[in-house]
């Protein structure tokens, strides 16, 4: 197959480049739309620029997400990373970080994490008016914060804290990590480091050390991620140095903080547009718990609760886009791609593909039932192969009882009731997302 066969007619390719930068989630839908089903991928290639291939296929994304000899997470590498740690390592070095990490995000641990959140969401709701507005992302951005840094670090982070950091992250993010338009920008008009982004990764290395010198200051640490770093790098044959711990906790809150905050926020917002669902998930919450916190014995009674973030994630995947960069020449189903060429798996598209889902852009929870397994390749919110998201399990749990718990003793509005996106590295709002929010009448015996 030649590689005109996955250039389609009919699809303007310089003027394609310029929508998928300005209006990337419409034109990444429009693409799979019209092509999927008859391409496996469909090449954009514009003259003079940067190529790029949107990958259609949902077993092709599989492929390649299991495929890390061919194909790497862009900006990977000690070269082209200032931090290096397991979201932005590759080869050797990653394997070993994921070995070392893998067994902090199963068993025992997930059920430890489980009392850390839902005490987590219970302080959230301390401080929540009885009756009031809230700005709901910054109200979640300090609680999956603080999941992160109490699990993860054995530290609490407070309020003001949580914000330092959530607003040096987002500068880090803004700036410098990799997103659509930075494939589409040739290299000399994309910019440099600024003065605001040093600014902002020291305080996130100042924050991160202290989290580091709190274990290494005493002789007993916490069985937490950090101690078993710490302990890792006792071995000769791992190769970790002290800034790697520093980074790795920097690189933890960068990956597992917005994208679980993103993902409730979102939820709460479909259960305000679907007052049934949410009357569900409120009686689920009340038969369930009976008034008390969510533990880790009932989150698997939290049934149509799951089902919600589920769908969530289908809609509105915090995640939208997954990049990667041919390492090498390479031919993929049939087409030949030069090395360097990064290929778009869009889980935003592929989670609305009316090949795939009846009524793609409906919210309907109940699709998790037996049938939306049929879609399982199209579907891939925490991506796929070794490199799947860590913390799935945490912001899976994070989110059940978040929604079960606020919904059990809140009733929760979000405003404005339309949703519009920025997408950058997440897919964020445009704007803020506030809520209205009463507190029910405590329940009576
Ligand atoms: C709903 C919330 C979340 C979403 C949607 C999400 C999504 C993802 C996705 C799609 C990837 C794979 C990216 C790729 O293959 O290029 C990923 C990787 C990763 N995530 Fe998450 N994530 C979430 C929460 C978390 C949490 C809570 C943590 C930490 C506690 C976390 C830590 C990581 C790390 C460290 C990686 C890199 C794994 C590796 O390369 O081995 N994530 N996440």
């Amino acid at each position: 197959m030649s590689n005109r066969a996955h250039s389609p007619p009919g699809l303007p390719v310089v003027g394609s480049v310029t929508k998928l930068a300005r209006d990337p989630l419409r034109y990444l839908s429009g693409v799979q739309e019209a092509y999927g089903g008859q391409y496996p991928l469909v090449r954009l290639d514009p003259p003079g620029g940067q190529s790029v291939s949107v990958v259609l296929d949902a077993s092709l994304v599989h492929d390649i997400l299991a495929d890390r000899d061919r194909f790497a997470r862009p900006g990977t590498g000690a070269d082209q990373q200032r931090r290096q740690g397991l979201l932005t390592s590759a080869g050797t070095l990653w394997e070993q970080q994921r070995s070392v990490l893998d067994p902090e995000f199963v068993g025992p641990r997930l059920s430890e994490y489980a009392e850390v959140a839902a005490d987590t969401v219970e302080t959230m709701l301390a401080g929540w008016p009885a009756d009031g507005r809230i700005d709901l992302v910054s109200e979640l951005s300090t609680m999956t914060m603080r999941v992160i840094t109490r699990t993860l670090f054995s530290q609490d982070t407070t309020r003001e804290q949580s914000r330092t950091v959530e607003e040096a992250l987002s500068a880090v993010a803004d700036e410098f990590e990799p997103d659509i338009t930075d494939f589409l920008l040739p290299d000399r008009l994309q910019p440099g480091p600024s003065a605001a982004f040093e600014a902002a990764n020291e305080t996130l290395d100042t924050v991160a050390r202290g989290f580091v010198d709190d274990h290494l200051e005493v002789e007993d640490p916490p069985q937490d991620m950090i101690t078993a770093l710490m302990e890792a790098k006792r071995d000769p044959a791992v190769d970790l140095s002290e800034n790697e711990l520093i980074d790795e906790a920097v690189l933890f809150m960068t990956a597992g903080q917005e994208t679980t905050a993103l993902t409730v926020t979102y939820a709460f917002h479909w259960l305000s547009t679907h007052p049934e669902a949410r009357q569900r998930v409120a009686d689920e919450a009340r038969r369930t718990l009976d008034g008390d916190p969510p533990d880790w014995e009932t989150l698997s009674e939290l049934t149509y609760t799951e089902k919600v973030v589920r769908e969530t994630l289908r809609l509105t995947p915090a995640a939208w886009n997954i990049t990667r960069v041919t390492r090498e020449p390479t031919t993929l189903a049939g087409v030949e791609l030069p090395a360097d060429e990064p290929l778009l798996l869009s889980t935003y598209a592929h989670h609305r593909d009316g090949r795939v889902w009846d009524a793609p852009e409906t919210f309907d929870p109940d699709r998790w039932g037996e049938t939306a397994s049929r879609a399982d390749d199209s579907y891939f919110p925490f991506g796929a192969g070794p490199r799947v998201c860590i913390g799935r399990q945490i912001a899976l749990t994070e989110a059940q009882f978040a929604l079960t718990h606020v919904l059990q003793q809140y009733s929760v509005e979000t405003v404005p009731d339309s949703l519009s996106f920025q997408p950058g590295v997440t897919l964020r709002p445009e704007g803020a997302v506030r809520a209205r929010v009463h507190e029910r009448a405590p329940k009576s015996d």
